[in-house]
């Protein structure tokens, strides 16, 4: 049996996706800058795309800019909003995505800004108070946190965020990359100014993303070149993974309650069974805590089993595929849990899960992480003796 419990990493590709995609790789597969139908053909499902993604934000359609994935769209973002607004000064967290925090670092360092954290607790959890101190106390800022976090699940309550920047007149970016998958986001109630969105995190394709730019006017480019995005990102389009990124949050969106039932009774079932055939088992920052994270993220600490192997290898030899802390930073020590305090000599282990996870894969993997300690459990008896 393999079991897939990477899901915040990436997820698969949906067949329905690929069908409405299939077209625009063979049939329709013009440029959508040709004068001629083919070119046509492909620039009206470009349009269609981004009305669809529009209609679900609940916003204008120039207010959608496609890119390549998240990153791109949170440069994109940071990048712009310093330099249209003139803007010296930026507030995030250090349990941002690096998408964020090397962006932002790379303005600081090139002294273009000067970068202030937000303190967290020992959970992860930020402050609205801190951050009305800040800006009160500062001039106009620029300020990014994400609604939930990739690699602990923590939920950051973006809509007291977002009201506390317009009231002191910052520009507030939110990476909503993790949680566009399991809420929605009315762009009339929620007062931030970019939203984020990747395909692959919704069972779309990689390398196909979206900016939400509430002023579209003040985008500065990254990418020069011709006038595609209405010049805010030249280069030919990614034709077949727009419109797939378009049916992936449709579907994405429209199963949203069932999606996020689905995904908290998992959670629930693996916590439990987990603190029962684990003993000392920690879940990081408030990965435990439902009302808090994520339903897809489990962030979990499991003591040091078996010196000469990390319990993730010996999930992965059993097949069963998860994360150490984020995807991107697997070859390092993670940033975010090395933030709270939770990269200490125990195994992490990020487990994620998608509409396709079932329960008997949630309990076939607990169940081999539990063998792991029965195993251990034997062998220290054995040097005992
Ligand atoms: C919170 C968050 N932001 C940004 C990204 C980057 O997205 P992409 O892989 O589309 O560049 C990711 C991907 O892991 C993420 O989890």
């Amino acid at each position: 049996m393999k079991v897939y419990l990477d899901n915040a990493a990436t997820t698969n590709l949906s067949r329905t996706v690929f069908e409405a995609m299939e077209p625009y790789l063979f049939e329709h597969f013009g440029n959508p800058s040709s004068a001629h139908q083919q070119g046509l053909a492909a620039k009206t499902a470009i349009e269609k795309s981004r009305a669809t993604i529009a209609g679900l934000l609940n916003t204008k359609p120039q207010s959608i800019i496609f890119t390549s994935g998240g990153t791109e769209a949170d440069n994109l973002a940071i990048i712009s909003a310093i330099r249209a607004h003139g803007i010296k000064l930026a507030i995030t967290s250090s349990l941002e995505h690096h998408a964020v925090l090397n962006t932002l670092r790379q303005l600081e360092k090139d002294g273009e800004i000067r970068l202030l954290y937000l303190k967290h607790d020992e959970r992860g959890n930020l402050s609205a108070t801190q951050l009305e101190r800040l800006l009160e106390a500062n001039e106009r800022a620029f300020v990014s946190l994400m609604h939930g976090n990739n690699e602990i699940g923590n939920l950051n309550d973006i809509h007291q965020f977002a009201q506390v920047c317009k009231s002191y007149g910052a520009i507030f970016h939110s990476d909503t990359v993790q949680s566009i998958y399991q809420y929605q986001y009315d762009t009339q109630i929620l007062q931030a100014d970019f939203l984020v969105g990747s395909a692959h995190k919704f069972h779309g394709p990689k390398g196909v993303g979206f900016l939400y730019a509430r002023n579209p006017e003040l985008i500065r480019p990254l990418i020069n070149g011709g006038a595609q995005e209405r010049g805010l990102r030249s280069g030919t389009e990614n034709v077949s993974g727009i419109v797939g990124l378009a049916e992936a949050l449709k579907l994405a969106q429209y199963n949203l309650q069932d999606h996020q039932q689905h995904v908290s009774n998992l959670k629930e079932k693996m916590i439990n069974n987990l603190i029962s055939k684990i003993p000392g088992i920690k879940f990081n920052g408030n990965s435990g805590n439902k009302r808090l994270s994520l339903p897809s993220v489990l962030s979990v600490s499991v003591p040091n089993a078996d010196k000469g192997q990390s319990a993730l290898s010996y999930l992965d030899q059993h097949q069963i595929y998860a994360s150490g802390g984020s995807a991107c930073s697997s070859k390092s020590v993670s940033h975010v849990l090395n933030a709270i305090g939770a990269a200490t000599n125990q195994h992490t282990i990020r487990f994620s899960f998608s509409s396709l996870t079932t329960e008997a894969e949630v309990d076939f993997a607990v169940e081999k992480l539990a063998g792991l300690f029965v195993k251990t459990a034997l062998q220290e008896v054995h040097v005992l003796c």
